[in-house]
């Protein structure tokens, strides 16, 4: 009998608002099924540093690395820098070296896209954005600090090892996709070292994966590409920044940044593998009760999926998007009025 235990760090402003929505789909997913999920919560977040004057406890890492996954909700508030607030995910995500960042981008049925006359068949897309290296490997430093000669340098770190390992997991996830598309994202003309590495190893791996259509683009132009051709991308693998910037306009299209969900993936299983949106604390609209849960509830379907409950993170799917092709209980960033509770007690009795 499957049985996961989930670290659960709802974080803070509106992290704390839709995490209970994402742990009530799971509850309910695997309710009378034979798989048990049991939740531990850490308070841990910009409250605990304002208290403690750190994000987490000292060991954290070694509490975390004992569960099979991790639910966050989103970190960040305006009383702590964000620099230091933002830390911790970069953190965890290298020390458990979750390599792989996921994110399914699609036009559920039923909602609207800023971009015109697009429907569901034309947005369906994930990015495979590497997570561990590149620009955020927070190699780097500032001399002369405060004088006009001040220097700051951030350095990008690309492995062959880290690029490899990044392209291999995208052409994994494309050959399980019905279009079997893989875009590599590069920008190999003007960044002359790395992604000219990036898309030297590209042409070894593509080698081992013939039945995927294979396709070279620079960052800018997929990002064009993105709002004028976007049925024409299926799996997006990135680097780091370039992942992290493309899906805020692939969650943008698909209606609202507030449904798109994230995974922070260990493929070797070695450390727990890390869940969330991919929205941030939102201080404009926390304490409301008006976020639309949806990104952590399908943040939290995905994490069923990747545990082995894929029967629960279907039904979680499918729930969710009965409720937004019904389109009566959405939060106002989807235009209606519900609340974020309103969303997830609809969710939950779909299910
Ligand atoms: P944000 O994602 O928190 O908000 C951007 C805009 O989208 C806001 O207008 C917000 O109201 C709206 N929005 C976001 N999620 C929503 C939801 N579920 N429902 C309805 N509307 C939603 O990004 P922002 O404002 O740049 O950052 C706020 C704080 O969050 C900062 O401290 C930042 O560092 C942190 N942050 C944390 C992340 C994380 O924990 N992974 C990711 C991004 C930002
Ligand atoms: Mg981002």
């Amino acid at each position: 009998m499957p049985s996961y235990r989930i670290a659960v760090i709802a974080g803070d402003g509106i992290g704390k608002e839709v995490i209970p929505a994402g742990m009530a789909a799971i509850e309910r997913a695997v309710r009378g099924t034979d798989v048990t999920v049991s939740f531990t919560e850490f308070p841990w977040g910009c409250d605990f540093y304002t208290k403690h004057g750190r994000m987490m406890a000292e060991d954290a890492y070694e509490q975390l690395d004992a569960f099979d996954a991790i639910y966050l909700g989103a970190i960040g508030s305006p009383a702590v820098p964000d620099r230091v607030s933002a830390a911790i995910i970069l953190a965890i995500r290298q020390r458990f070296d979750q390599y792989v960042n996921l994110r399914p981008m699609r036009l559920l049925a039923g909602l609207t896209s800023p971009l015109a006359n697009r429907g569901p068949a034309d947005i369906d897309m994930i990015c495979v954005r590497e997570n561990s290296e590149g620009e955020y490997s927070g190699v780097g430093g500032r001399v002369h600090v405060g004088t006009p000669r001040e220097v700051a340098q951030q350095v990008g770190v690309f492995t062959r090892h880290g690029i490899e390992r990044i392209l291999r997991y995208g052409f994994e996830v494309a050959m399980k996709r019905p279009r079997r598309m893989l875009a590599s994202v590069t920008k190999s003309n003007a960044l002359t070292h790395s992604m000219v590495l990036w898309d030297e190893v590209a042409e070894e791996v593509r080698k081992d994966y013939p039945s995927v259509e294979f396709k070279k683009y620079l960052v800018d132009a997929v990002a064009a590409r993105m709002v004028t051709h976007p049925q024409t991308l299926d799996v997006m693998v990135t680097s780091n920044l370039f992942g992290d910037i493309l899906t805020d306009i692939g969650s943008a299209i698909s209606g609202s940044l507030g449904i798109a969900p994230g995974a922070n993936i260990n493929p070797e299983r070695k450390h727990p593998s890390m869940f969330e949106p991919i929205h941030g604390s939102a201080p404009d609209i926390a304490g409301k009760g008006i976020a639309n849960p949806i990104g952590a509830v399908w943040a939290a379907a995905l994490m069923l999926e990747h545990l082995g409950a894929r029967a629960g993170h279907d039904t979680i799917l499918a729930a969710v998007e009965r409720v937004v092709a019904n389109g009566k209980t959405l939060t106002a960033d989807l235009g209606g009025n519900a609340t974020t509770k309103d969303v997830s007690a609809a969710i939950v009795a779909e299910m």
